[in-house]
C-alpha cells in the first residue's frame, strides 16, 4: 500500500500572504512596550552563524526625543510616511570584531541581520503591526547621531504601525509588487512546483 499524498498546495502563512509595506501608517496607532518586548523576543529567538548574533537596534518611538534626532535623517521620500509609523527601528550589523582592527566578524553578519529583522516583521504582523523595511535615509549621518562605533554598520530601517491603506492601492514610488515566478528562482527550471 502507498501512503496517500495531499494535492492540494498548502495555504501560505496569512502574515506572509498578506504582507505589504505600506506608504502611509495610522498617525495615532501606538506600540505598546509588551508589543515591543514581542519584536525584540522575536529577533532574540533568530538563528545566527555560530550563534554569534551580529544584531542591534536603535528603537524610536513616534514623538519620543529618540524620534525626534532620527527622523532629521529622512530621505526626502521616506519622510513623507515613516515619521507618522508607530516605531521606527534601525537595524545596525556587527560587521567588524571591534574598534580597533578590521578582522570581520561574521561572514554572515549582514545575511543574519535580515533573517532577524524578517522574523521581526512577521513576529509584527502576527499582532496587527504592519511593517515597511527601507533605506531611504542618511546611514551616516544617523550613525554619528547615535555614535555607532565603526565595527556596528547602519544598514536598514524597519517603520512598523497600523497601514493607512489596502495593499495596492500604493506601493513605493518607483517600484512594483510584481514577483517573479517559480520558474523563474528555481534552478533548474524544470524542477519548480
Ligand atoms: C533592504 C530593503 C530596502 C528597501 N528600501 C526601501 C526604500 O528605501 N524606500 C521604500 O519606499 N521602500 C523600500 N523597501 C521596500 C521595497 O520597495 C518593497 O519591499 C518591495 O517593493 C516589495 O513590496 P512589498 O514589500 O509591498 O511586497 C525596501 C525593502 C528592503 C527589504
Amino acid at each position: 500500500m502507498t501512503a496517500c499524498q495531499p494535492t492540494a498546495r498548502p495555504e501560505l502563512h496569512p502574515a506572509l500572504a498578506n504582507r505589504f509595506s505600506p506608504v502611509s501608517f495610522d498617525p495615532v496607532a501606538v506600540v505598546t512596550p509588551a508589543q515591543l518586548g514581542t519584536l525584540i523576543d522575536a529577533v532574540r529567538k533568530a538563528p545566527s552563524a555560530g550563534n554569534s548574533q551580529p544584531w542591534s537596534f536603535i528603537v524610536a518611538r513616534r514623538d519620543d526625543a529618540i524620534h525626534r534626532r532620527l527622523v532629521k535623517h529622512l530621505a526626502r521620500s521616506s519622510a513623507r510616511w515613516a515619521p507618522d509609523a508607530s516605531l521606527l527601528v534601525v537595524n545596525l550589523a556587527r560587521v567588524l570584531v571591534d574598534e580597533t582592527c578590521d578582522w570581520e566578524y561574521s561572514e554572515f553578519a549582514r545575511y543574519d541581520l535580515g533573517q532577524a529583522v524578517a522574523h521581526m516583521t512577521i513576529q509584527g504582523l502576527s499582532i496587527g503591526l504592519d511593517a515597511h523595511q527601507f533605506r531611504a535615509f542618511d546611514r551616516a549621518g544617523i550613525a554619528r547621531e547615535f555614535d555607532v562605533p565603526p565595527h556596528w554598520e547602519v544598514t536598514t530601517t524597519t517603520a512598523f504601525g497600523v497601514a493607512a491603506h489596502a495593499p495596492g492601492d500604493v506601493t513605493s514610488p518607483g517600484t512594483s509588487r510584481d514577483r517573479a515566478g517559480a520558474d523563474q528562482i528555481i534552478w533548474p527550471a524544470s524542477s519548480a512546483p
